[in-house]
């Protein structure tokens, strides 16, 4: 167990209430607090309450030198049962969350406090109200960004794409005369870039667009961070980091945090989870009797959203495609409604004995690490894709919003682990793509490409690996300031 010293440098950590920026920014946590730092995490008082009602009050008893605390997120108050609204929490932070952000700041460094003072904020990138605090007691801010490198990229751009007028979209028909196919050849890092391919958010007619204002104007803001740590590691998004370099505030990808932890001796916050749904119980066990890479994995994160119509196409494709499948369906994947599956796929497909296993969360890690796992059916967010690509397991990408649509055409087309569906999704293409993944020559040379970047990507977390030598370059560069 740890102790509380007034000596320790303390970080403050920060991230945007969302499930994949919560998890990326514990990894970032936990690896901090076991190079010595007294760490406070942040939630909204939410989600503080959700994950004591899905995990537990031993995942938030945290240690003395690893504490939570809690700020408001200026939403009503509303039921933890049911997740809330993503853009609303995203728009509701920016207004309401500086005063209540620079409050806590002062009660951590106040005379009276047990704990250190704050030696640095770790700010989510879409946190830019943290800043105005960090300016006044003049406290470094880093800004972690859970987003892929070639992701931020884009948002960072958007401005570039306005100006160039390219975006807002003059109308609607933009999403379906092939305007999406135009080539965006000028944005340094970027090679054979589509518009299709540019974070989603730029997919509007409206330049005041809540989505495209709010990524454009944050990610701009990490100008005035110390500095930026990526959860992403050199040899996987090389150009990109090299382009972006001298355009910000030092960078450092430290990533793939999650083996970066592997690589140090356990942390005693284990059990300090950052899950907001609850897992279903079984999911393992259920990999256990299967054989090796014979199970496709199917799973949407936390955010993306679909229509009934669609989640029955990839119910009857993934049936008819004759392979083993286990299937997270979230209470709320499906819009305005749950999701409701044919009386056949459930009984004959999902039954007892059936091919298929439903579940409505589960260890997401722990599953793509089982050696059961030969194919991962992805919305590819950030934090699924690294997990993917530190599992060596190929992707069939199904891009939601945001990120996702520059996460899939990296994969598709620069790591070569992954291929692309079509996103008016129909059962028969999603049953030829899960055949092609598990029994096709494509299939094959993409698990090659997926066990490779499984290899650069521990290699990048081990002594002496870009990662490991970033990390250790970030805490003594920016992190502990020097005396
Ligand atoms: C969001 C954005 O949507 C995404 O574009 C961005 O890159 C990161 O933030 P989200 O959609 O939730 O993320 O996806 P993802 O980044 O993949 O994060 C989901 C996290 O939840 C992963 O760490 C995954 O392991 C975990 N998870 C998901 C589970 O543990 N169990 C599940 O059943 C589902």
């Amino acid at each position: 167990m740890g102790s509380i010293s007034r000596e320790k440098p303390h970080a403050v950590c920060i991230p945007i209430p969302a499930q994949g920026h919560i998890n990326a920014m514990m990894q970032l946590a936990k690896l901090l607090h076991l190079h010595g730092f007294h760490i406070t995490f942040i939630h909204s008082e939410f989600n503080y309450n959700r994950i004591l009602k899905s995990r537990g009050p031993s995942s938030l008893e945290g240690l003395p030198d690893f504490r939570f605390e809690t700020i408001p997120d200026g939403l009503p108050p509303s039921d933890e049962n049911i997740p809330q609204d993503v853009k609303e929490v995203c728009q509701s932070t920016q207004e309401h969350c500086d005063i209540p952000f620079r409050d806590l700041v002062v009660k951590l460094n106040d005379v009276s406090s047990e704990v250190p003072p704050v030696t640095c904020i770790i700010s989510d990138i879409v946190t830019k109200f943290t800043l105005p605090t960090s300016k006044e007691f003049n406290i470094p801010n880093i800004f972690f960004c859970s987003l892929s490198a070639c992701g931020f990229w884009g948002f960072f751009n958007y401005q570039q794409l306005m100006d160039r007028g390219l975006v807002p979209f003059k109308s609607e028909d933009d999403l379906t005369n092939g305007y999406l196919n135009k080539e965006v050849d000028w944005i340094p890092g970027f090679k054979n870039m589509r518009i299709r391919d540019i974070p989603s958010f730029i997919r509007t007619t409206d330049p005041q667009d809540f989505w495209f204002k709010f990524l454009k104007d944050e990610t701009q803001s990490a100008m005035n961070a110390t500095a930026i740590i990526f959860n992403t590691f050199e040899d996987l998004e090389k150009e990109v980091l090299e382009t972006m370099s001298p355009v910000l505030p030092p960078i450092y990808s430290v990533g793939p945090l999650s083996l970066m932890l592997k690589e140090m001796p356990t942390s005693p916050l284990e059990s300090a989870g950052s899950n907001l749904w609850k897992e279903n119980p079984g999911c393992i066990e259920w990999l256990e009797g299967k054989m090796p890479g014979s199970v496709v994995y199917v799973n949407f994160g936390s955010i993306a959203v679909m229509s009934n119509k669609q989640l029955v196409e990839f119910a009857w494709g993934l049936a008819n495609s004759g392979h083993d499948f286990m299937w997270v369906i979230r209470s709320d994947l499906v819009k305005g409604e749950s999701g409701v599956l044919p009386k056949e796929f459930l009984n004959e497909i999902c039954g007892e004995s059936g091919r298929g296993f439903l579940a409505s969360w589960c260890p997401q890690e722990k599953v793509l690490l089982h050696p059961s796992v030969g194919g991962f059916l992805t919305h590819c967010g950030w934090n699924s894709t690294m997990e993917s690509i530190c599992a060596g397991v190929p992707m069939i990408c199904w891009p939601f919003f945001a990120d996702q649509q520059t996460n899939c055409h990296y994969a598709c087309t620069v790591w070569g682990n992954g291929m692309e569906i079509e996103n008016n999704v129909k059962r028969d293409e999603v049953e030829g793509m899960i055949r092609e993944l598990m029994e096709g020559e494509k299939g094959k040379e993409m698990k090659k490409r997926a066990l490779e970047w499984k290899r650069l990507a521990a290699s990048a977390s081990k002594q002496d690996g870009s990662s490991l030598t970033n990390l250790k370059k970030v805490i003594d560069e920016v992190l502990i300031p020097a005396k």
